[in-house]
């Protein structure tokens, strides 16, 4: 692949994209059906699990998104094979596991941040494991010291080269007690992943416990690990000696379900949303509400609208069951259409605003602060790493010439676009397909008004 074809091409193409840009004509609410498949943020860490088996799993849901093609190709390369027996159905097969050539290993190095949860797995299947450079979105500095340090704890010996990350355990994994210094979602994975098949019993204090980590320690008991969730984020797990394949359906994508939602509320449409359920939205849905949108539940999924009208919200983004930093920045473009002032303050990542640029050049009022603001009223404690958001609205919003910065953002910018007077053409569109499946023709089947060329 020539080096001029961008990240976001790669994953465009992964997942069958022929075109990067699309042209929205505004002003036309999102009105229809959409179904969802499984998390992206689930069935990717549900197919690195198939690795610790030894006998195939049988993973069903799996979204057609360019994250699930990266792990595949991760997962080919280290002899597990990789079979779709059904449209959003894998069979993931580890008995014939090997050693990875480095050419396989770094076609995929930049393409996703799942990759480093190989860790564990691989040093219990092959006692090494090489690991390519991490990429994902771009918003904040992303480290991996709480995975590497977790890795260590077990007996992993940790070495940096040109080639990626390789890690040893000469005198094997042991379980260990583990205080992350916050409740990231990925070095829980990687714990979880670690202490099933580690000698001993493992102690992770300060776990996340989002649904999506709670799938995954459901998928391991099928496995036969022994895994208890107790009070005040702390897991114990106790290690076995050997874990056989699994049968499962992964949990819906909440993320996903958040986005659309917003997308009807700014483009006062009617949306519902298939697949979605209330219990793993509920911080999603008080929000939505006070923003002045409408829902009704049912049984097959959830119905999103506009309420009367649209309200300021001041939110602060945090771990489960806060509400999440990857739904702020589609509602963003929501308040931008509410009457008031909103404060949406970013305590996960350091860097999650940068999309609001082009939304001002769209016409929105957005202040971003980049040292935080102080708030009487809020729930988190404040980080140091945080931003804050000031949107005032209504305000409206014009068409522009964007250029996508990472997934939620892109869709973000979709929104935007469809919410706004004239024609915007937004391109790197490929990194859309990193999380959301098929969103052209779920776009289409809602009734937006667009080219593609593709
Ligand atoms: N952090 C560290 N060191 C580490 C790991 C994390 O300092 O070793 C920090 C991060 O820099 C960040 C915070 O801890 O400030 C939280 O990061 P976390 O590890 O929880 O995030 P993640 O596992 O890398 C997953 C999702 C993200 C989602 C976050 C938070 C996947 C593949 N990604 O990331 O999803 O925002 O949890 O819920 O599961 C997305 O889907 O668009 C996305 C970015």
């Amino acid at each position: 692949m020539n080096s001029l074809v961008t990240d976001a091409q790669k994953a465009g193409k992964r997942v069958g994209m022929s075109a990067d840009s699309i042209l929205i004509r505004g002003g036309k609410p999102l009105q229809g059906r959409i179904e969802l498949r499984g998390a992206k943020n689930l069935a990717t860490k549900a197919m690195v699990a198939a690795l610790l088996a030894d006998t195939p799993s049988a993973l069903k849901d799996v979204p057609n998104i360019s994250d699930v093609g990266v792990v595949t190709g991760m997962l080919e390369a280290y002899g597990v094979s990789v079979t779709e027996t059904a449209p959003g159905e894998l069979l993931l097969d580890p008995t014939n596991v090997e050693k990875a050539h480095f050419a396989q290993i770094d076609a995929l190095a930049g393409s996703s941040r799942i990759p480093i949860l190989f860790c564990g797995p691989l040093l219990h299947r092959l006692g090494e494991a090489l690991i390519p450079d991490l990429g994902g979105c771009r918003i904040g500095d992303r480290p991996i010291d709480f995975h590497m340090d977790a890795l260590r704890a077990f007996g992993a010996i940790v070495d940096k080269s040109y080639e990626g990350i390789r890690l040893t355990a000469p005198n094997g994994l042991k379980g260990a007690l583990i205080d992350l210094p916050y409740p990231s979602v990925g070095a829980t994975e990687q714990v979880l992943l670690t202490a099933v098949l580690a000698e001993g019993v493992t102690e992770l204090k300060n776990a996340a416990i989002e649904p999506e980590i709670m799938d995954l320690i459901a998928i391991l008991q099928k496995m036969g690990a022994i895994i208890s969730v107790e009070p005040n984020r702390v897991i114990f797990i106790e290690g076995v000696e050997k874990l056989h394949g699994y049968n499962h359906r992964a949990l819906f994508d909440r993320n996903e379900a958040a986005s659309w939602a917003s997308a009807a509320l700014a483009t006062h449409g009617d949306v519902f949303v298939g697949g979605a359920k209330q219990q793993e939205l509920m911080t999603f849905l008080n929000i939505f509400r006070k923003a002045g949108g409408a829902f009704d539940i049912h049984e097959d999924g959830i119905r999103f609208y506009r309420g009367e009208k649209l309200k300021p919200v001041v939110v602060e983004t945090d771990v489960h069951p806060g509400f999440m930093t990857d739904w702020q920045q589609p509602l963003v473009i929501a308040l931008t259409q509410a009457e008031g002032v909103s404060v949406v303050h970013e305590t996960v990542y350091e860097n999650r605003f940068g999309f609001t640029d082009a939304l001002i050049e769209m016409g929105a009022d957005i202040v971003v602060h980049k040292d935080g603001l102080e708030s009487i009223t809020r729930r988190v404690p404040r980080r140091p790493l945080e931003q804050a958001a000031v949107i005032t609205g209504p305000t409206k919003l014009h068409g522009a010439d964007v250029r996508v910065p990472d997934l939620r953002g892109g869709f973000s910018y979709l929104i935007a676009a469809l919410t706004a007077e004239g024609e915007s053409n937004i391109s790197n569109v490929g990194i859309i397909s990193r999380g959301y499946e098929h969103f052209i023709d779920k776009l289409r089947s809602l009734g937006a008004d667009f080219d593609y060329a593709g």
